[in-house]
């Protein structure tokens, strides 16, 4: 087969050359050429004069928006609950969905959980192996208990023989476990390179574009725990999946931080099983570290992250530090927490400038909602004090600069979750105060962190 072209592309100002180099011709930026398959050839996307703009015209007709009819993108769910509860519904036709995580996390077994239960509704499916070989996958069915499955399973990398094989086989869904190993031979760079990548992925959702066929891509994360690959690989797709949680613990959440078909930082919840991943149906107490008694450096807030409230430990240690401190934040942002100690100097008096602070968040879920602020100072100072919060206690609250306590979102719903669990001191922002008592809840409505602090203090 006659390979097409390929030309290299500057990221950064759109400039082109015929071959590799080290700086842009055009903009003079370093490093930001990358390999593109030139199939087009040059111009063909381009309006050029002698053309002009008419010929194009007729392409697709420009209709008022009143006269389009919406349709309802068609679902099919996956059995799995906690899964289409992140997906929106189920799987949609066409749709490309992008799910990642740390490696070990459960993104291959979710998936074939999932296609197994796709098939057995009725859904053709493929699972495309690229990093495992199809025994290692069929060991993993026999332990998840599907080894009678009659998923279709490919074990290739080669892009080009997998579309060949999508369009032989005509799946309804497919599995590509994962986009990093994928190549095309379209291309000189290595498999996993950003060029790669974004060709692969490219081709891909148009694939799934113009035949309707749902796919998945896993993909890996960088150290730093982001997507790995061009960032471009996110708007490509239509949902975005991040796998969360500890390896080492028990529990996995799944979070939708984009979802063209669905609400965005929806939480599905798991459990990693001797077979498989289950759905915990009722996550709200999973993030709780069991204390027969208070510990000082321990708060308990209520996140409300999706749509359900669930109830999460953060822990605190400050100790005495050397002539730079370090504050370490797990699960929670580092920047935040410096910004924390900085109000809780200035507007509460308490100093930790010569001490290491460690903050995380229990079971290795990732808060980013600013409602955590209060529960992160309470159990910094917890900490700093050597006194432990009262039995029950739960706070959440957004702080300001100027040291205000902001309401969170729904504080209604959160407070009457950590009741329903059986906590009974809140302190929470005035305007999350509820008008009627809640049964069971002893509720300090504070504006201020000062008030916050005094309200402890005197408990
Ligand atoms: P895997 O799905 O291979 O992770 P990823 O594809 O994200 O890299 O997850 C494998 C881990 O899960 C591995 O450490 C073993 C564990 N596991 C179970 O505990 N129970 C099971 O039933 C299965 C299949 C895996
Ligand atoms: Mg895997």
């Amino acid at each position: 087969m006659a390979k097409d072209k390929t030309i290299f592309t500057c990221t950064e100002c759109g400039g082109t050359s015929p071959r590799w180099l080290g700086k842009c011709p055009a903009c003079g930026a370093w490093n930001t050429l990358i390999e593109q398959v030139a199939e087009a050839g040059p111009g063909k996307n381009r309006l050029s004069a002698p053309q002009g703009y008419a010929g194009l015209a007729h392409a697709q007709p420009v209709m008022p928006l009143a006269a389009i009819e919406a349709q309802d993108v068609a679902r099919t769910p996956s059995s799995i609950d906690e899964l289409d509860r992140v997906l929106g519904g189920g799987i949609v036709e066409g749709g490309v969905v992008l799910i990642g995580g740390d490696p070990g996390i459960g993104k291959s077994t979710l998936l074939l959980q999932a296609m197994d239960a796709l098939q057995r509704a009725g859904l053709p499916t493929l699972y495309v192996t690229g990093e495992e070989s199809g025994a290692q996958v069929a060991l993993r069915s026999r332990r998840l208990g599907i080894e009678g499955s009659q998923v279709k399973l490919l074990a290739e990398i080669q892009l080009e023989k997998i579309l060949a094989t999508v369009e032989a086989t005509q799946p309804a869904v497919v599995v590509i476990d994962s986009i990093q190993t994928t190549y095309s031979d379209q291309l000189t760079s290595a498999p996993g390179s950003v060029a790669q990548v974004r060709e692969c992925a490219a081709h891909l959702t148009r694939m799934a574009k113009g035949t309707g066929i749902a796919v998945i891509l896993v993909g890996h994360v960088t150290k730093e725990g982001a997507l790995a690959g061009p960032r471009v690989l996110e708007h490509m797709v239509d949902t975005v999946l991040y796998f969360e949680g500890d390896t080492h613990s028990q529990f996995r959440l799944v979070r939708a931080i984009k979802n063209r078909f669905g609400a965005v930082n929806e939480i599905g919840v798991f459990a990693m099983t001797e077979k498989g991943l289950k759905g915990v149906s009722n996550p709200s107490a999973i993030f709780l570290s069991q204390h027969s008694e208070p510990v000082p450096g321990s708060c308990v807030m209520v996140t409300l992250e999706g749509t359900r409230p669930m109830l999460v430990e953060i822990q605190a240690l400050v100790d005495s530090g050397g002539p730079s401190p370090r504050r370490l934040s797990v699960g929670l942002d580092k920047d935040r927490l410096a910004m924390l100690l900085a109000v809780l100097h200035r507007h509460a008096g308490v100093a930790c400038m010569d001490q290491d602070v460690f903050v995380n968040a229990v079971g290795g879920v990732r808060i980013s909602e600013p409602a955590a602020d209060l529960a992160v100072m309470l159990s910094i100072t917890s900490s700093l004090r050597g006194k432990p919060l009262p039995k029950g206690f739960i706070a959440f609250g957004e702080v300001g600069l100027a040291g205000e306590v902001r309401p969170a979102p729904r504080g209604q719903e959160r407070l009457k979750e950590a009741a329903k669990l059986g906590f009974s001191v809140a302190v929470v922002p005035k305007a999350n105060a509820p008008k009627k008592p809640i049964e069971g809840l002893t509720i300090h409505a504070v504006e201020r962190v000062e008030e916050a602090m005094d309200v402890v203090r005197g408990l």
